[in-house]
This record gives C-alpha cells, sequence and structure tokens, in this order.
C-alpha cells in the first residue's frame, strides 16, 4: 500500500462532481501527449520507490558498498533489490548500459562480469561485490581509441538505430576474449543472446569476423 493511502472508509468524503474537477481545455491530444512525456519520468520514479521501500524493510543489509567497474573502485549506496543495470545506469551514470525489457530478454544491458557476459538488469549489484565489471564506457583506450570490435562495428555499418549495439559490443568482445578466430556459426551463438530490434544481425555478424581479422 502507498503511504498516504487510508484504510479508514468510515469518514464521509465530500465528493467533487467529475465535471468540476475536468479542465475543459484537456483535449484528448494534450492527455495523450502528456502520458508519452511524463511516462518515462514515473515509471523510473515508481522503481526507485520500490527498491527504497524494500531497503527500508531490510534494513540490516549493508548498502554502502565497493564495486569494481572498467578498472575502478566506486563506493556507491545500493538498495538489497537493484539491480546492476539501475546502479550504472542511475547511481554512477554510466547510460551506455540500456534498459530494453528489464526482464533478461533483449540483452541490451549486457555487460561483462568477471570474463562472462551477464544481463546487468537480472543481476543484483551486491552479487558482483568485489568482482570486475566491464561496461562499455570501460572499452575505449585512454587516449580515445575505439576498441576493435567498436571499430569493426563502424566499419561495417552495423549500428541501424543503435538501441541494441552496446549489446552487440560487449557480447562481441567476451567472444573474442575467448575465441579470437570464431566461426560465422559461433559467432551467431554467442551473439544470440542480443536482439536487435532493426534486424541488423548480418552487420553485427560482419563486425565481428571483420574484428577477429577474418574479413578484409
Ligand atoms: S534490458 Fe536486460 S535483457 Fe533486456
Ligand atoms: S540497431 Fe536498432 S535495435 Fe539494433
Amino acid at each position: 500500500m502507498c503511504p498516504g493511502t487510508s484504510l479508514n472508509t468510515s469518514i464521509p468524503q465530500k465528493k467533487t462532481p467529475w465535471s468540476d474537477t475536468v479542465n475543459p481545455k484537456l483535449t484528448r491530444r494534450r492527455f495523450i501527449k502528456a502520458a508519452i512525456f511524463t511516462g518515462a519520468a514515473a515509471s523510473s520514479g515508481a522503481g526507485w520507490y520500490m527498491a527504497s521501500a524494500q531497503s527500508r524493510q531490510q534494513g540490516a543489509v549493508e548498502r554502502l558498498v565497493s564495486l569494481n567497474i572498467n578498472g575502478r573502485t566506486r563506493r556507491v549506496d545500493v538498495a538489497p533489490q537493484e539491480t546492476l543495470a539501475h546502479t550504472l545506469r542511475y547511481r554512477l551514470n554510466l547510460t551506455g548500459t540500456k534498459l530494453g525489457c528489464n526482464r533478461g530478454e533483449c540483452g541490451s544491458c549486457t555487460v561483462i562480469v568477471e570474463g562472462t557476459t551477464h544481463y546487468a538488469c537480472s543481476t543484483l549489484t551486491h552479487s558482483v561485490k568485489g568482482k570486475e565489471v566491464t561496461t562499455v564506457e570501460g572499452l575505449r583506450a585512454a587516449d580515445g581509441t575505439l576498441h576493435p570490435v567498436q571499430q569493426a562495428f563502424v566499419d561495417e555499418l552495423s549500428p541501424q538505430c543503435g538501441f541494441c549495439t552496446p549489446g552487440q559490443v560487449m557480447s562481441a568482445v567476451a567472444l573474442l576474449n575467448t575465441n579470437p578466430r570464431p566461426s560465422r556459426e559461433e559467432a551467431r551463438q554467442a551473439m544470440a543472446g542480443n536482439l536487435c530490434r532493426c534486424g541488423a544481425y548480418d552487420h553485427y555478424l560482419n563486425g565481428v569476423m571483420r574484428a577477429s581479422g577474418q574479413l578484409s
């Protein structure tokens, strides 16, 4: 139950006629516009409220944790049920990790934890304490040079809208770290957890093959 919601129904409430509460300038078109523009903020606010409420109930959990993100130690206040995607995006401002489905289906939130790809939306932040986490922001060299996979994706024009690209990059990097010259079929299987709404799968596969030096 939300705070402010009363269970006491014995006190009669004065009802305002519906027609008195409606702004005559509120047309259906204006209503839909307002819903679209405020929907994201409202939903992220609700998520934050739920995480905070849960943390209050389980106050015994240590919230201030040290995370190893892209080679840097980050001290951050983390709610007990908070996902890594939430922590990265909304506490550490690492917004390269995208949130698509937020339920482990699309792969747009893919990060590398201890060398293995993980869906950050389905990984509790507390479970990666002390582990090496790499996000797409951690791939570029200090002088700004792109990671070979990023450069290969650029060369092959892999991204279309680009929303799935960070996840595709992370899956490709994890693959080539363990299998530097994969067959196209091996690459296809390694990238299978990353959905692309634009259908640019062949472009991404070409990028993987180019990054592995098998395309000239
Ligand atoms: S946002 Fe994590 S898998 Fe879709
Ligand atoms: S490039 Fe648009 S979702 Fe993949």
